[in-house]
């Protein structure tokens, strides 16, 4: 019974995730975007060690859909950004980290998205780690898929969440009262049982208490 109950925990941990986690947290990677609409592309690249001095610099990669190679179509630098790419000129802003050159949110915005945006993103971050004596180098990625849509539709990916968001809340509802349930009947034939004893015991204590009063009786007569 008890392995029943972690499993529900489970499963409603599993629907919240996205909102379980803390502050840096990983974005959908699998998205929808609506023609005309803005979207963010979510990218980000939480710092262990925030001691360290460090400078980032971001790059964008995008690859459409049916296409093979990867373009490079966004660049971030402490000299700012630029738009690599003439498919999104004038059509990427910068929704990431500000006036930091130590950037964690590489995040862009396309405007007025058109369904030629549907595909695969990729963001690098290349990040110099400042240490007294030398410099370290790293290179995070992380990979957005895109796709775009005439219009606003739910993905089925919420729909089944929401669903067993309240399979689950139900099924926890109903497990609490059986369990309820359980525990009244274990009390109350406990309850009587106690009950049943103590009065038994009294019993026996009066019965032996009479009997010393009778033995106590014969030895004064
Ligand atoms: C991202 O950039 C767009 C366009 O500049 C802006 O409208 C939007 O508010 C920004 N969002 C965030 C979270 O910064
Ligand atoms: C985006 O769409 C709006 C409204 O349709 C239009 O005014 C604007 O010029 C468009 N911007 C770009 C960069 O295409
Ligand atoms: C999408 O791409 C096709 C083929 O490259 C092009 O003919 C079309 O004009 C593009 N549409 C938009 C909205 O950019």
């Amino acid at each position: 019974m008890a392995s029943i109950h972690i499993l529900l925990l489970f499963l409603s941990c599993t629907s919240f995730v996205y909102r379980c986690d803390g502050a840096c947290a990983e974005p959908e990677s699998d998205t929808q975007a609506v023609v005309g609409r803005g979207f963010k592309l979510g990218c980000l690249s939480c710092k262990r060690r925030s001691e360290v001095k460090a400078t980032a610099t971001v790059e964008w990669y995008f690859k459409a859909k049916g296409e093979v190679d990867f373009v490079q179509i966004y660049t971030y630098t402490e000299m700012g950004p630029t738009i690599e790419n003439e498919h999104f000129l004038d059509r990427l802003d910068w929704n990431g980290s500000k006036r930091s050159n130590d950037i964690q949110d590489a995040s862009i915005y396309i405007l007025n998205v058109t369904l030629n945006d549907t595909g695969t993103y990729r963001c690098f971050f290349n990040r110099i780690l400042n240490y007294d004596n030398y410099e370290y180098t790293t290179v995070v990625s992380k990979v957005v898929y895109l796709t775009v849509v005439e219009k606003a539709t739910r993905g089925t990916a919420s729909i089944v969440s929401e669903v067993m968001m309240y399979v689950t809340i139900i099924g926890l509802q109903v497990w609490l009262l059986i369990e309820m349930i359980y525990c009244y009947r274990k009390i109350s034939a406990a309850g009587e049982e106690a009950l049943r004893e103590a009065a038994n015991a009294e019993y026996l204590a009066i019965a032996s208490e009479s009997k010393d009063n009778c033995a106590g009786a014969q030895v004064g007569e």
